[in-house]
């Protein structure tokens, strides 16, 4: 294991996003040796590494979440935090002429790292933001995409989180979630995630007592939800229309 490590201020990410004034409790106590510590970033960046910790299917949950946005994406994207892989390159390479996607992330080496994967000419803008607190005016993206983000937050923060990404995206507009669920009761992982994920991600197994539906806010009632599980039901999609 990494020495925890003391995250600063990148100084690239900090050009291109308001001043954040911290990282939040929940990054640093429980997640610093997977987004804050460099060596981290090094190490789990790579293909291999993601699909081992997503059992070979990285590619097949990317896929997923482009496969729930038209072919050619128009308008205005917004995608909740930074995925290590090639998500965020692949995702622009499905942009239309004139569209763009716009990133937050509330980790600055984390923003730096996207920078450095993307072409210079992308239309992507990098936002140094809490996906708890975007501070983007209301209604002003087309879709918007959030893979693997909400387990790795408490329960308020996920809400949080929700209430703004349904909040910045246009009524007509699409809301994308990948993540954890409940497992098939006959799928083997159980087993074996459900010690690992309490150990290493303790707010995880909430996404396999609830339904995403719960967290998010009453303004979304009116709202169309599909939700798709994969791989004997570890993994999920949810689609909302608003
Ligand atoms: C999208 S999640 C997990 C992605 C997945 N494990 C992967 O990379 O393949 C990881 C990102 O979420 C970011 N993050 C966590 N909490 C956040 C928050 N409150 N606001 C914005 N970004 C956040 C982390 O800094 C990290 O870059």
């Amino acid at each position: 294991m990494f020495k925890k490590f003391d995250p600063g201020v990148s100084p690239l990410a900090a050009t291109q996003a308001e001043p954040l004034s911290e990282i939040p409790r929940y990054l640093t106590d429980t997640y610093w040796w997977a987004y804050i510590h460099p060596r981290a970033v090094r190490f789990f960046d790579r293909m291999l590494a993601v699909n081992l910790i997503l059992f070979g299917n990285y590619r097949r949950l990317r896929n997923a979440v482009l496969a729930a946005l038209p072919s050619r994406i128009t308008g205005k994207t917004l995608q909740i935090a930074c995925v290590y892989g090639d998500f965020t390159r692949t995702l622009t390479s499905d942009l239309a002429p004139g569209a763009t996607l716009d990133v937050v992330d509330v980790v600055p080496i984390q923003l730096d790292n996207l920078r450095r994967k993307l072409p210079a000419a992308a239309p992507v803008t990098l936002y140094w933001r809490d996906s708890a607190a975007l501070g983007f005016e209301s209604a002003i993206y087309d879709q918007a995409v959030v893979f693997f983000l909400l387990h790795e937050q408490p329960e308020a923060v996920r809400k949080q989180t929700l209430a703004e990404v349904l909040r910045v995206v246009k009524p007509g507009g699409r809301v994308v979630v990948v993540d954890y669920h409940r497992p098939h009761w006959l799928n083997p992982l159980r087993v074996f995630m459900k010690p690992l994920l309490f150990r290493l991600e303790p707010f995880a197994l909430d996404l396999w007592k609830r339904d995403i539906s719960h967290w998010l806010p009453h303004e979304a009632a009116g709202s169309r939800l599909y939700k798709t599980t994969f791989f004997g039901g570890l993994y999920q999609r949810i689609v909302i229309d608003l």
